[in-house]
């Protein structure tokens, strides 16, 4: 079956001439999380950028439900775009407003009207926002100021928002990085129900090895914005992974 995201030949060169990243090939199929790990620089963010085309690959392509969309411009890459969800590091959410609110937030994509224009959105879509809410086990939350939540809280929201916007494939970049051991693993059941039961692609990036080889399907290193293995977690060796930090220090 063909992969719902997959990458071929991806590169990318900043204008300041730094190589981020050079001839990267990953496919994520349906059902799967495939975590990215790599040191620090070595072009993992760059790769979510490209992939959500907030950056332009200098060369390669992008390949969402079987269109490339690498070098789509104006509304065709917006409804492209829709189909991607990124959550990252810290949730970003708006705290004044209530987690419900937050959550259906994730809608607004999909509903370019007058009314949506003022935060307002089709009350089927708050049923689904609850619903989405109910996913992330956080329903009792919903009428709270979103500020008010923890940090582990919080991501769950952000993940409940990104499934407002059903996509096919979520992004994640180092979802954990600020949440405490227990929240991360919270978080780690989450995008692997999330690939496991609906069906979606998750691909996410993490510092966090044990993480990786506790919930990931497949591993991909990265280092010098090149792809250094892209395995099953069952066949993959701790020494390859250490392989990848040593390099990249050195
Ligand atoms: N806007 C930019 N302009 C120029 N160079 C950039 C830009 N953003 C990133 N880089 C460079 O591209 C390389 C890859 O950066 P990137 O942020 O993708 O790394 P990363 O793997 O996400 O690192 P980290 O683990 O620290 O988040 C680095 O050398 C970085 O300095
Ligand atoms: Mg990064």
């Amino acid at each position: 079956m063909q992969p719902l995201l997959e990458v071929r030949g991806l590169a990318l060169r900043y204008p300041s001439g730094t190589q981020a990243l050079i001839d990267v090939s990953i496919a994520v199929p349906a059902g799967e999380l495939l975590v990215v790990l790599g040191g620090n620089g070595c072009g993992k963010t760059t790769l979510l950028r490209c992939i959500t085309r907030t950056l332009t690959p200098t060369a390669g392509e992008v390949w969402l439900n079987g269109g490339d969309i690498a070098h789509l411009t104006g509304e065709r890459l917006r409804q492209a775009r829709l189909d991607v969800a990124l959550i990252w590091q810290h949730a970003a959410l708006v705290r004044r407003r209530s987690v419900l609110a937050n959550v259906a937030c994730g809608a607004l994509g999909r509903h370019q009207t007058l009314l949506t224009a003022l935060g307002l959105l089709p009350s089927i879509e708050m049923q689904a926002a609850a619903d989405y809410l109910h996913q992330v086990g956080l329903s009792h939350l919903a009428k709270q100021r979103a500020g008010t939540l923890s940090g582990g809280q919080a991501q769950r929201v952000a993940i409940a928002r990104a499934l407002a916007q059903r996509p096919s494939v979520v992004l994640a970049d180092e979802p954990v990085a600020s949440l405490d051991p227990e929240a991360a693993q919270e978080i780690m059941r989450l995008l692997r129900r999330l690939a496991h039961q609906e069906g979606l692609g998750v691909l996410c990036v993490l510092h966090q090895v044990d993480l990786a080889f506790a919930y990931a399907d497949r591993v991909v290193g990265l280092r010098s914005g090149r792809v250094a293995f892209d395995q099953p977690t069952s066949g993959l060796s701790q020494d390859a992974v250490r392989q990848l930090y040593l390099a990249e220090a050195a």
